[in-house]
């Protein structure tokens, strides 16, 4: 067996959602295989100097659109730049338009191509918005089918309607994106989405969640005792929104996106402080971008701007500097946020989302200490603009495992096979979320009142008077 398919991770220490030991880590065939001191181990392996470094679990990022076509153009981080497909991945299906069709779409995606999560749009009229009698029925069936609802919470009608009216006041720049879409409309829709998936019992997982009220739904959800998980994402915990106010166009279109980053600077210390406290579950990425020329589709109106941010590539060190270099997050809330919890809500627990034997060998070697700088002109984003330019970063991966291989060493990228990721189907009803709603399904029953039936008089109707 050739030594590069045997790694022996030695002298760091191991951090889980739960706890931090000191342990070495090795791994063959892609699988852990030992953890502790003094292995006994076989022939050759390559030997990786852990030494003062965190050994986590690789990042799990719930939420990208590589390659999303969008205004009749394409993001530029494709499936070969965005992951290189070199990683294992996995896919939401979005449920774009309803009908008996795609309902029984969902039950095939679900049984025999291994998805179980189904996104819906409350935004983009006219495009991908469902009503929300529709919301209604995806949810049900989600239910009945073991799928996790997921939601873009911005009430689109309002967006639509308040857009038009700052285009014929003027206001035709990036500023109009987040002024057409204040915080109330994520946070009516986000109270609407948590009102519907009460009334249809079913699970549902906010994304992302970009404004303190939006946060305060779901945290008040959580505290009622429902089944609702938030999803921050990166842009919105690194960056606030004022950038869209920048008189440079090119600099301020970077930052639209959906719903919009905040222009309220305490926004991103806001959302960190939710994750903290375990109201937010999730770090996605929202990973959609577009080059700056792509951008400028919407120089004479906002609404033609295409809509997203990068953050594919950054999450990890802004979530580690914002978090726990700030002090908020302990190394294992860290690794729960990146990671775990994303296993445990999506039902890839433990293969992925964990540092233990048996479990998949994609694992990261960590060093706290260390430091970047983020900039467009370094990052391997195909992207040409970058929302954290020049953010110095504690925390970086120094080495990469992927499948038990070697992809990140010393820093750079090595050995990245385009291709090697394997698609990892997940199974229904992950007990993570699905656990408390069978037990309160099997309680709460609706049941008719058992009455005689009625015999008094009923009025006509059409009557002569
Ligand atoms: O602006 C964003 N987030 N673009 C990507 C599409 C979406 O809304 O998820
Ligand atoms: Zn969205
Ligand atoms: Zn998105």
């Amino acid at each position: 067996m050739a030594a590069q398919n045997r790694v022996l991770i030695q002298g760091g220490r191991v951090v889980n959602d739960d706890h931090s030991f000191n342990a070495d880590v090795y791994v063959e065939d892609g699988v852990i295989s030992q953890i502790g001191i003094n292995l006994q181990l076989p022939g050759e392996f390559k030997v990786i100097d852990a030494k003062e470094k965190l050994v986590i679990p690789g990042g799990i990022d719930t939420h990208t659109h590589m390659q999303m076509p969008s205004m009749g153009t394409v993001a530029v981080d494709d499936f070969c730049t965005g992951t290189k497909v070199c990683c294992d991945y996995s896919f939401h299906m979005a449920v774009t338009w309803w009908n008996d069709k795609v309902g029984e779409e969902m039950e095939t995606i679900v049984k025999e191509r291994g998805v179980n999560s189904f996104k819906m749009f409350m935004a983009y009229k006219d495009v991908m918005m469902l009503t929300d009698a529709e919301i209604y029925q995806v949810f049900c069936l989600c239910k009945e089918i073991g799928g996790l609802a997921q939601v873009h919470a911005e009430n689109g009608n309002l967006i639509d309607e308040c857009s038009k009216k700052l285009i014929a006041m003027g206001i035709t720049g990036p500023e109009g994106n987040a002024m057409c879409r204040p915080e109330e409309v994520e946070r009516e829709a986000t109270n609407r989405a948590v009102t519907i998936a009460n009334m249809a019992g079913c699970p549902l997982y906010v994304v992302p969640v970009m404004s303190r009220a939006a946060g305060d739904v779901v945290s008040t959800a959580r505290k009622e005792g429902k089944v609702v998980f938030g999803e921050p994402i990166v842009a919105g915990l690194g960056v606030d929104g004022t950038n869209q106010w920048d008189k440079d166009w090119r600099h301020a279109a970077g930052y639209v996106m959906g719903p919009p980053l905040r222009p309220d600077t305490s926004t991103p210390g806001y959302l960190m402080d939710l994750l903290a406290n375990g109201d937010l579950t999730c770090v996605g990425s929202d990973n959609c971008t577009f080059n700056a020329n792509q951008k400028a589709l919407g120089k004479d109106d906002f609404r033609k701007i295409p809509s997203g941010v990068n953050g594919v590539e950054d999450r990890m060190s802004i979530v580690w500097e914002k978090g726990v270099h700030s002090g908020k997050l302990d190394e294992n809330k860290f690794v729960a946020v990146t990671s775990t919890n994303a296993a445990k809500v999506f039902n890839l627990y433990p293969r992925k989302g964990r540092i233990a034997v048996g479990s998949d060998a994609d694992i990261v070697v960590w060093d706290p200490q260390a430091t970047r700088k983020i900039s467009a002109s370094t990052h391997h984003q195909a992207v040409d603009f970058n929302i954290f330019e020049g953010q110095l970063c504690h925390g970086v991966p120094v080495y990469v495992l992927s499948q038990g291989k070697v992809v990140v060493e010393d820093g750079g990228l090595v050995m990245v096979t385009q291709g090697a990721g394997k698609y990892i189907p997940r199974m229904p009803f992950s007990d993570y979320v699905y656990k408390r709603i069978k037990v309160r399904d099997g309680l709460n029953q609706p049941k008719a009142v058992e009455r005689e039936p009625y015999k008094g008089p009923v009025i006509e109707l059409n009557a002569e008077p």
